[in-house]
């Protein structure tokens, strides 16, 4: 897909950020930590915040926004070069298209800029196209943390998966 751009979100990303969020956890719940009701019960103010001071990625056709993904830098001295990708989705019209990929190759460059070597993430075992991605994208499963979550007296496996960017 042409003219595709990815840019760090601030707060007034925010209601471009909340919808897609929305989105992704009505469309995939089994992908994510986070339930809809709790994402939904997030003040615009707190996410504005959240945006502001945080490092959050769009990746855009044009000028729309058609996925979102986070990263989130360990804060001590010896764990400063890790960070965990998360909150990651692209549109059903926009997968196949390379945007996740150009997200993901968005997202490294600032990880690099700051001072992160190693990459992290949590995926449900159940998620072969998710998990699929991330392997061509150059992670690699480490682990497995079973009864990663428990939905409805469902437990779900997920991978640790990381990806060595220094
Ligand atoms: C995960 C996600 C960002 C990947 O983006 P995408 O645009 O779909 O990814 P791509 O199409 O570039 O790559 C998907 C790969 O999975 C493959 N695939 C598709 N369906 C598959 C399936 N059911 N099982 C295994 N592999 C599958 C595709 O062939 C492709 O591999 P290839 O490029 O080597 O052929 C996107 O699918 C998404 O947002 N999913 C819903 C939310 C989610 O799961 N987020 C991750 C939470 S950890």
């Amino acid at each position: 897909m042409t003219d595709l751009s990815v840019r760090r979100l601030v707060g007034a990303d925010v209601g471009d950020w909340r919808a897609l969020r929305l989105e992704a956890l009505s469309t995939y719940p089994e992908a994510f930590l986070t339930t809809y009701d709790e994402a939904a019960a997030e003040s615009l103010d707190t996410i504005a915040d959240r945006l502001d001071n945080g490092q959050t990625f769009g990746v855009f056709v044009a000028s729309d926004i058609v996925g979102i993904g986070s990263l989130i830098q360990l804060t001590k001295t010896q764990t400063k070069h890790r960070a965990e990708l998360g909150a990651f989705f692209v549109q059903p019209g926009a997968q196949g298209s390379g945007a996740a990929s150009a997200l993901v190759q968005g997202i490294t460059e600032a990880a690099r800029q700051s001072g992160i070597s190693q990459l992290e993430l949590f995926v449900a075992a159940s998620n072969a196209r998710a998990i699929a991605f991330y392997t061509r994208t150059g992670f690699r499963e480490v682990g497995r943390i079973p009864n990663a979550t428990l939905s409805d007296g469902h437990a779900e496996t997920d991978l640790i998966m990381i990806h060595a960017i220094g």
